[in-house]
């Protein structure tokens, strides 16, 4: 199959150009300012063409929790939100710790409509599974509490895991954070900090960074640290739980506006790398028990928040590309994605900067069908997603055409 994607702008090397995408077995063929003949022609007058997202956090919850989610229905969300790869979490039932469960979720992936990775998890004695894993973005270690039972707490085990030859993924909340920073840096890995939530968070990674950048050029190259932070942190604060109750409630929590202020300040300075949604439904009905489970969805709303930010001038195109899509593939070292680049994979999210549309729970194609933003009104939505050279999403309609799962460089 051949398309052409004509009339838009593209996003390419930190620039917009009107040019036309040809796209030939599932890549990008040409980037050409041609009319080339394809089989199918989409215009994309008015429009903006991006790297499709990279979602390089979601909780797609299988096996053993599909009431929340599936495959199909998260990476549904996923295309919704001009999001065309996600990595999903180990903290699943049976959590994703041993070769077989790996292949078990491999094979429950299938459904998916964008493509997909796994972080593979670590309990107290798997390190032979975690150095026989092939083909996963990163080991993910649970440093503090949260959904699912993966917490780590025995200091000879946390290092023997962060000296392996892997991406070390960690949840942490607060000191946790600088134990990470401390363990990776008898290292040679890499260090990936999820959804850093704090001022303080930050300015233990970036103390890091700023010694990380002066030992750049010594031999010893120690294990870098990257900061993911997330759309709740960003657009919510924990005032947001006085109307919100439970569905504002994820771990790590909500902070001030103060740390507000700080993440978004770390998103110009370079000192957050990726932002990822974190999406981890839980049922409306489990929200509202006493004893809820913490977690909101955030596939279908990330980009429509980031992109009604850019309308208000908040942030620029080039830095929701950088954080969403070219930072996500270079960390994880996912090939050829993350950049519209000749010979990369076809995957592709289509904006509509002045679409004007309310988020509605009862329209969202998560299973769980609320979001903590309901009601919102957001300038700037995508309108067509592109998964390996298909069309999966296109103005409010899916289309369900399975997708694969990603390879990384060596
Ligand atoms: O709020 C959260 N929910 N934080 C996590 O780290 C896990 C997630 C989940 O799986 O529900
Ligand atoms: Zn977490
Ligand atoms: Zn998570």
């Amino acid at each position: 199959m051949s398309l052409l994607i004509k009339n838009g702008k593209i996003y390419q090397n930190g620039a917009l150009a009107r040019k036309n995408i040809f796209i030939k077995n599932h890549k990008i063929d040409k980037i050409t300012s041609q009319d080339l003949k394809a089989e199918k022609t989409i215009d994309a007058k008015n429009k903006i063409v991006i790297p499709g997202l990279i979602d390089s956090h979601v909780h797609f919850r299988e096996p053993g929790a599909t009431h929340k989610e599936d495959f199909l229905t998260g990476s549904m969300a996923a295309a919704a939100g001009g999001i065309t790869t996600v990595l999903d979490m180990p903290n699943t039932n049976p959590a994703t710790t041993n070769l077989q469960r790996l292949e078990e979720k491999r094979r429950l992936a299938k459904k998916s409509i964008v493509n997909y990775g796994f972080h593979f998890g670590s309990t107290n004695d798997n390190m032979p599974e975690i150095e026989k894993a092939k083909n996963v973005a990163s080991v993910k270690v649970y440093m503090d509490f949260t959904t699912g039972d993966l917490k780590l707490d025995k200091l000879d085990v946390l290092k023997k895991i962060f000296t392996s030859n892997k991406t070390i993924s960690v949840h942490g909340e607060n000191e946790n954070i600088l134990e990470a920073i401390e363990l990776i840096q008898h290292a040679h890995n890499h260090l990936y900090l999820c959804h850093v939530s704090s001022k303080e968070e930050l300015h233990y990674a970036k103390r890091h960074k700023i010694k990380n950048a002066r030992t750049k050029s010594g031999t010893n190259s120690v294990g870098r640290v990257f900061v993911e932070t997330c759309p709740h942190y960003l657009f919510l604060t924990a005032k947001d739980i006085n109307k919100l109750g439970s569905f504002a409630e994820m771990k790590p929590g909500l902070k001030t506006k103060q740390d507000q202020k700080a993440l978004w300040q770390g998103l110009y300075n370079g000192r957050i790398d990726t932002i990822a949604t974190d999406h981890a439904p839980h049922t409306k009905e489990e929200k509202m028990q006493e004893n809820y489970p913490y977690g909101v969805p955030g596939c279908e709303t990330m980009l429509p928040l980031l992109l009604n930010a850019m309308n208000e001038k908040k942030i620029t195109l080039k830095k929701i590309v950088q954080l969403c899509c070219e930072n996500p593939a270079e960390i994880f070292r996912i090939k050829n994605k993350g950049r519209i680049k000749e010979g990369y994979d076809a995957d592709l999210a289509i904006i509509d900067l002045n679409l004007e549309k309310e988020v509605k729970n009862d329209e969202l194609l998560t299973k769980c069908k609320w979001s903590p933003f309901d009601g919102w009104k957001l300038k700037g939505w995508p309108a067509m997603t592109i998964v390996n050279g298909n069309i999966v999403f296109d103005n409010g309609k899916v289309n369900n055409i399975k997708a694969k799962e990603v390879a990384y460089d060596e």
